[in-house]
């Protein structure tokens, strides 16, 4: 189990004020060292956080994988195969949002994903779809020929009575499940946070966790890297602890 750490609200904070403090490629290098194996950022049509100076800085900085989060709009998809992400994570975008609400519908819209996955594949960037927990989103991902999924949390994390906890968690389980066994890659991410991340991190045919929101918000009150290596704890090690019990029962 691995987790990249999403640094988008670095920008945000840095944008506040207009300036160039705080950069999150610093941020990014920082996350590194904490252990983090990739670094996330999504550089929005608005560009309301990420600029496009800092793809290319974060591009020529860091030494883990970079994770492009964007929008499959041409302009984007242009500025995405010229700076050769390790990875391009393909989500809805629309305007008014906060954060990304919900998956893509790559049943919807699958000729147009088609081709975007294949322009991809072109130039030899690998490419993973933002998708709700449903088995039809996955296999329509499969049909288009993704490398990865990765699996919307957000109605998970949002979940308030514990039937509703455990009906979420069943989802994303099954979808993990479903889209291993169609040999895709599975990531997951989206609300996760210190506590409700163990249970989704133990999910064996999870491969990766992208997390913003709650790292950031606790390096406010405890430093950087010390909430990287946090999560990166609850990742993993919590993980083997609730494997050790799976595996005795
Ligand atoms: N994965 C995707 C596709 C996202 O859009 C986001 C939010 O930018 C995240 C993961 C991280 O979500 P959070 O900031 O809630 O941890």
């Amino acid at each position: 189990m691995r987790l990249a750490i999403n640094i988008d609200h670095i920008a945000t904070l840095r944008n506040a004020r207009g300036g160039s403090d705080p950069d999150p490629v610093k941020a990014a290098l920082l996350c590194e060292e904490a252990g983090a194996v990739g670094i996330v950022c999504h550089l929005r049509e608005d560009r309301r956080h990420m600029k496009d100076d800092d793809v290319q800085r974060l591009r020529s900085t860091i030494k883990k994988k970079l994770d492009l989060e964007m929008a499959a709009t041409e302009e984007i998809i242009g500025i995405a195969i010229k700076t050769k992400p390790d990875l391009v994570t393909l989500v809805p975008e629309r305007r008014l949002e906060l954060t990304t609400e919900g998956g893509l519908d790559v049943v919807a819209q699958k000729k147009y994903l088609g081709e975007v996955v294949k322009q991809f594949r072109q130039n030899n960037i690998p490419v993973s779809l933002f998708i709700d927990p449903a088995d039809a989103q996955v296999r329509a991902s499969a049909d288009i020929g993704t490398d990865m999924i990765e699996i919307h949390t957000g109605e998970y994390a949002e979940a308030k009575t514990e039937s509703e906890v455990r009906e979420q968690f069943q989802r994303i389980q099954e979808t993990a499940k479903f889209g291993k066994s169609l040999r895709l890659g599975v990531n997951a991410g989206h609300g996760l946070d210190y506590d409700n991340v163990a249970a989704v991190a133990a999910i064996r045919e999870i491969d990766e966790m992208s997390i913003g929101h709650a790292v950031i918000v606790r390096a406010l009150f405890v430093g950087l890297e010390q909430a990287v290596r946090e999560m990166i704890h609850l990742v993993e090690g919590k993980t083997n602890q609730v494997r050790r019990q799976v595996e005795e029962e």
